[in-house]
Parts: structure tokens; C-alpha cells; sequence
């Protein structure tokens, strides 16, 4: 039995390398003719432009030099305002990717309560810099009332960076490379909804401690309704940029491209988009709502399946199921 079983393993490990290499080739080829397969404008990839960068318009939304040192300390932070809610698995892969890729030197999760669930334990025993501060949701900011769980967590977002400095990300913020280009501007946000520009996504702000462009914004926050959306987190900061374009440097397509357009939700969910250029992927997860695990993104061919598993298996190939041979 065992003398002949060892040249049919060393068989099968042959013809399944052999499989996979060329299944892999095809791939390859396929995806550059794919015509969901955008390709990123090098000019929009501004990521050593020092002034200058223009929205899709043309204007210059941009006249902050990049300093020749860096600004920003090489600290994540999340924010987590909840009462017993499990972290999920896309959850978990945004922390992961920040360990992984910005390899920052402490991730700060401020939270009123901790989440809790299996993929909290995950990241608990993982990453290995993390500081759980506890903080309460802000209740107002100027006399005005803060009622929706998003808004204090829109205050509390400026008022931490305000204080430490860092790099703030949302949940299904999907970290692809170092930040450390972006760590030499004071301040930096990305466009949201590149072709038709009017907000700066908060979802994503690398700041130095105390930068001018967050008194601005947070100062804005006296013509604040309760009632609103999104008119102070998310409009206001694309107003003041045009205020005062030297205090914030702007990065179109790299941190917040595609968007939660529906047209570009599908080049996250059913396409195939080049992020090569991409720090990041906002990933919109709100609007696509699946729960996915470490099996489900084996064989996902889209942009978000590649990402996944970039993060979670160290490579963003699919995995094929298991082949067996017969007898
Ligand atoms: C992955 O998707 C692309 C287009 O989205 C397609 O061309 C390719 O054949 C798919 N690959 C596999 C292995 O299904
Ligand atoms: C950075 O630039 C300033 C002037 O712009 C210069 O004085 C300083 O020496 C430079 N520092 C380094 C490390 O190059
Ligand atoms: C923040 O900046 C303002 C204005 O430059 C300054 O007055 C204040 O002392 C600074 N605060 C801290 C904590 O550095
Ligand atoms: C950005 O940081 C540099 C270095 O600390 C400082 O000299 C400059 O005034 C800051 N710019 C703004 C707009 O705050
Ligand atoms: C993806 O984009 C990068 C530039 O960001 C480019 O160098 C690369 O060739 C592109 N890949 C494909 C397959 O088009
Ligand atoms: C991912 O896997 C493919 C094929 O299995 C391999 O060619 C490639 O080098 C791997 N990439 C990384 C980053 O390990």
C-alpha cells in the first residue's frame, strides 16, 4: 500500500499545480478584457501631485503642499457606538486590512460598549497593537442636539482626530497599502462620487493633530438640523475646500472611487476593478447588506471576493473547491 501510494500523491500534486498555474494565466487574460474592468486614470492618481489637483471638472479643489516630513502620527481609529452588537466578518477584514497594510502603530477602537461575537475574539488574539478606549457617544456639539447614533459618531470622528491625530476609518473601509504618502499632507479626504463631485466622504480623513481644516469643519456644525442627512459630514467639507483649498489635500480616485453609485457599487459587488492605484476601498457595505465568511469569498470573482481575500488569505486569486480523484 504505501509504496504505491507515494508516487500517486507526488502524481496529483503535479497535475494539480500544473491546474492551478494555468487556470491562473486564464484568469489573468480574461480580466484585461473584461469591460467591467476599468482601468484607473493615471491622472487622477494624485498621489505625489504636490498642488494643483483639479476635480473632474477641472477646477482645483487642492493647493496644500505635501511637507518633506510626515505630519500625520501612524495611528487607525474606529469608532464603535453600540450595545452588544457582533463584529462581522467584512468588519473584521477592515481591521485586518489596517493591521496589515498601514501597519500602524496602534489601532485605537473608541467605543461606549465592545463588540462582541467570534470575529471580535479574532481580532482581539490578531492584533496585536490594539487599544480599547471607552468614550460616551457626544450628545451635542454647539447647542445643538445629537440624536442619531451617526451624527455623534460624525463629532466624535473630528473630535478624536483632533486630539491624537491619525487616520479615521469606517468599518467597510478595506485598507489596500500603506498610508504613508498621505501622512505628509496635514490634512486629506477623498472625493465622493468622482464623476459628479459635491461631498468629501468622512468615511476615510487622515489628519494630523489639531489641523486647521477639522476647526473649520467642526465650527460648521452651528447651522446643524438634527434632522439632517448628510449636509455637515460629508457636503460642508467639499464647500470648505473650495474655502480654503490650502488646508486640505484632496485624493479623487483612490480612496473613495467606486462609490455607492449603483452603477459603481458594481464594479465592487459584480465587476472586476483595477485597485491597484487604490490606498483603499470604501466598500459601501451598508447598501449590499450579505454576510459573507472565510468559505463564501473562496470563489466570489469580483472585486470585493479579491479583496477579501488579499486580506484574509494573503492572496486575492480564487480558490478553487477542492478536486478529488477518484478510487
Ligand atoms: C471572473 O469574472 C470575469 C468577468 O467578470 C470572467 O471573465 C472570468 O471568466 C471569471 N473567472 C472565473 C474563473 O469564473
Ligand atoms: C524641509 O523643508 C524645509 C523648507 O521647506 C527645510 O528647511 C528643511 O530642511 C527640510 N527638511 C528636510 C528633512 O529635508
Ligand atoms: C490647536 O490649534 C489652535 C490654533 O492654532 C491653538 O490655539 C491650540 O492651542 C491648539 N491646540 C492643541 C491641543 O495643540
Ligand atoms: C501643516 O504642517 C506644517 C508643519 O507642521 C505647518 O508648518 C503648516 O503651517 C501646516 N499647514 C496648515 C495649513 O496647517
Ligand atoms: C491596473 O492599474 C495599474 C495602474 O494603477 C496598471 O499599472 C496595471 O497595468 C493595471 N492592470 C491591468 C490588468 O490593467
Ligand atoms: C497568489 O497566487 C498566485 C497563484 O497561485 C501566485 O502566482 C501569486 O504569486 C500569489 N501572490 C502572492 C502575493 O502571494
Amino acid at each position: 500500500m504505501r509504496k504505491t501510494s507515494l508516487p500517486i500523491l507526488i502524481l496529483f500534486i503535479v497535475v494539480l499545480v500544473t491546474f492551478l498555474s494555468y487556470n491562473f494565466k486564464e484568469d489573468v487574460k480574461r480580466n484585461t478584457k473584461d469591460k467591467a474592468f476599468v482601468k484607473v486614470d493615471k491622472e487622477n492618481d494624485g498621489r505625489d501631485k504636490k498642488i494643483g489637483l483639479k476635480s473632474p471638472e477641472g477646477r482645483i479643489t487642492s493647493l496644500l503642499e505635501k511637507s518633506n516630513h510626515s505630519l500625520v502620527p501612524n495611528i487607525v481609529h474606529y469608532v464603535w457606538f453600540s450595545v452588544d452588537e457582533r463584529l462581522k466578518f467584512h468588519q473584521m477584514i477592515s481591521i485586518r486590512s489596517a493591521y496589515l497594510f498601514i501597519k500602524p502603530e496602534m489601532i485605537i477602537l473608541h467605543c461606549d460598549n465592545e463588540p462582541v461575537g467570534r470575529w471580535w475574539k479574532y481580532v482581539k488574539n490578531f492584533v496585536k497593537t490594539l487599544i480599547i478606549r471607552k468614550t460616551t457617544p457626544p450628545r451635542e456639539i454647539l447647542g445643538k442636539r445629537l440624536v442619531k447614533v451617526e451624527h455623534q459618531s460624525d463629532i466624535a470622528r473630528i473630535q478624536i482626530l483632533q486630539q491624537y491625530g491619525g487616520i479615521y476609518l469606517d468599518f467597510d473601509v478595506i485598507a489596500l497599502k500603506s498610508f504613508k504618502n498621505l501622512r505628509y499632507y496635514n490634512f486629506t479626504m477623498g472625493l465622493e462620487y468622482f464623476g459628479t463631485p459635491g461631498r468629501l466622504n468622512n468615511g476615510i480623513i487622515i489628519s494630523e493633530r489639531n489641523a486647521t481644516f477639522l476647526r473649520m469643519w467642526l465650527d460648521s456644525y452651528k447651522t446643524f438640523n438634527p434632522s439632517e442627512w448628510d449636509e455637515h459630514d460629508c457636503q460642508e467639507p467639499y464647500k470648505l475646500m473650495f474655502k480654503y483649498p490650502h488646508l486640505v489635500h484632496i485624493e479623487e480616485k483612490t480612496l473613495n472611487y467606486p462609490s455607492g453609485k449603483p452603477t459603481e457599487l458594481k464594479l465592487i459587488y459584480e465587476g472586476l476593478y483595477n485597485w491597484t492605484a487604490n490606498y483603499a476601498i470604501h466598500t459601501w457595505y451598508r447598501l449590499y447588506e450579505l454576510e459573507h465568511g472565510p468559505d463564501s469569498i473562496k470563489t466570489m470573482n469580483t472585486t470585493y471576493g479579491e479583496i477579501c481575500r488579499l486580506i484574509y488569505y494573503g492572496n486575492s486569486t480564487l480558490i478553487k473547491p477542492k478536486t478529488r480523484l477518484k478510487g
